[in-house]
């Protein structure tokens, strides 16, 4: 584990020779839903995850962020490791973060991965939905709001499947700082919409959804596909929104795949 300067608590793996790869992960979770990738990938690619401001244990500060300042925060993160073109990987908020890095510097990057994710900005269904999100931490506390919501980022499948890991990704969604999962409320509230750029992306994208994602429809991704000119989009099986958790073996296939022609180019 390193601490920066700016406080975000960064792991890595792997020969720091190889081509990197920073994964970013969703919200309310943290860098540890990553760990079946990084365990394969370290071999081979030079593995960076770092916990999102406010989320697992890098610092709550004031509480109060903005997808351009978790955005500051990657760019950190990538300089103060001496990274250069990583292949960057995000799921859902991960990968809010992920699009609006790629739209402000592509150049920065090697190829991207996109899970369980969108380019569209919250409409206002949503933005209420964030809002009584926060009413509801405020009134019941965190606990009861990740106990309604975690549950919904897995397929039904899985609670059984997972098990004791299950528990253990809830736990520690329980164990957030309230203030830190309002501010990433708030931040995925008022974050830009990044669909505009897809049709602009040069560097090479894979797109994956979970089979049973409640939180990501498959179709809003497979329009993202459409838009991007080198793209590829598959659905992963047995899987809800927390596809790489919930079906490894699959999602590390894929991504090994992107990565070798990656690796060649
Ligand atoms: C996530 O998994 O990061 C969040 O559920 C995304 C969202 O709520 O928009």
């Amino acid at each position: 584990m390193k601490t920066l300067d700016n406080n975000i608590q960064i792991f890595q793996k792997g020969d720091s020779h190889n081509l990197p790869l920073i994964f970013v992960h969703g919200f309310p979770f943290d860098h540890q839903m990553w760990d079946k990738q990084i365990e394969h990938f370290s071999k081979n690619y030079f593995c960076i995850t770092y916990d999102i401001r406010g989320l697992g244990i890098s610092p709550v500060g004031d509480g109060q962020y903005t997808m351009e300042s978790h955005v500051d925060d990657l760019f950190d993160v990538m300089e103060k490791l001496g990274v250069v073109k990583p292949v960057l990987c995000g799921l859902s908020m991960g990968g809010y973060i992920a699009l609006r890095a790629v739209e402000r510097e592509e150049e920065k990057f090697k190829g991207l991965i996109l899970c369980d994710t969108k380019s569209e900005a919250d409409n206002n269904e949503t933005k209420l939905k964030r809002s009584a999100g926060i009413k509801k931490i405020n009134l019941e506390g965190i606990q009861k709001y990740i106990a309604e919501f975690v549950p919904n980022c897995f397929a039904e499948k899985s609670f059984e499947k997972l098990g004791e890991e299950y528990i253990a990704i809830l736990g520690r969604s329980m164990n957030s700082d309230p203030n830190g999962v309002k501010g990433n409320l708030l931040a995925m509230a008022g974050r830009t919409d990044t669909t505009d750029y897809l049709s602009k992306f040069k560097i090479p994208v894979l797109l994956l959804c979970g089979e049973y994602d409640k939180l990501t429809q498959a179709d809003v991704m497979r329009g993202m596909k459409d838009k991007i000119e080198n793209s590829e989009f598959f659905i992963v099986p047995e899987a809800g929104h927390m596809s790489p958790v919930e079906n490894p073996q699959f999602v590390n296939d894929k991504l090994m795949d992107f990565l070798e022609r990656i690796n060649k180019s």
